[in-house]
């Protein structure tokens, strides 16, 4: 049984600040779709390997129940409002974003830090989220702009 409070525990987590990523992905002939996230990580180099976490409850959970590839979009702090649209319930659509066509087959956000795009390595069911692991087919690193940094429930800039 849970004996930690949640709430609590959310806020002693939040106390480690991460970066900001927009994991895209495309299924069969769907709309490509986009969802905010701050679960990333890198895991291995050889192979190359990376993660980021799906809570359970998503409306975007199909589409990456069924994917064959994600990419990973790293956000610079100039893209905040895109972070705050693919967060919301019911718009994943990427309608109006630039975007380019991917090895994977999925879009990646042309004005992202760093993108990694991904075919699906594997699922780890995880509590309420599931653990989805990319291996890294391609990546870009076309920008040096700041990044969008997340730290206790809110953006915030990094100190210079
Ligand atoms: C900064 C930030 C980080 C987030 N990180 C994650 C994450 O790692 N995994 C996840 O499933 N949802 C994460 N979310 C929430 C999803 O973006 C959001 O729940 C999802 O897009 C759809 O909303 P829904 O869960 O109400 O359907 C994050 C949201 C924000 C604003």
């Amino acid at each position: 049984m849970n004996t930690l409070d949640s709430r609590s525990l959310r806020n002693a987590l939040g106390e480690f600040a991460t970066g900001v990523a927009i994991v895209t992905t495309q299924v069969g002939d769907d709309a490509p779709i986009g969802i905010t996230v701050n679960s990333f990580s890198s895991v291995s180099l050889d192979p190359p390997l990376v993660l980021w976490c799906l809570d359970k409850g998503s409306d975007r959970l199909e589409a990456f129940e069924k994917c064959e590839g994600f990419t990973i979009n790293i956000l610079a702090a100039a893209q905040m409002d895109l972070s705050n649209r693919l967060s919301r319930s019911g718009q994943p659509h990427l309608d109006g974003i630039p975007v380019d066509n991917g090895v994977n087959g999925c879009p990646y956000l042309s004005e992202a830090l760093a993108t990694f795009e991904c075919d699906v390595h594997a699922r780890h069911d995880a509590g309420d989220h599931i653990i989805m692991v990319g291996r890294v087919k391609s990546f870009q690193q076309p920008s040096a702009e700041s990044p969008l940094i997340y730290h206790r429930g809110g953006y915030c800039a990094l100190a210079t």
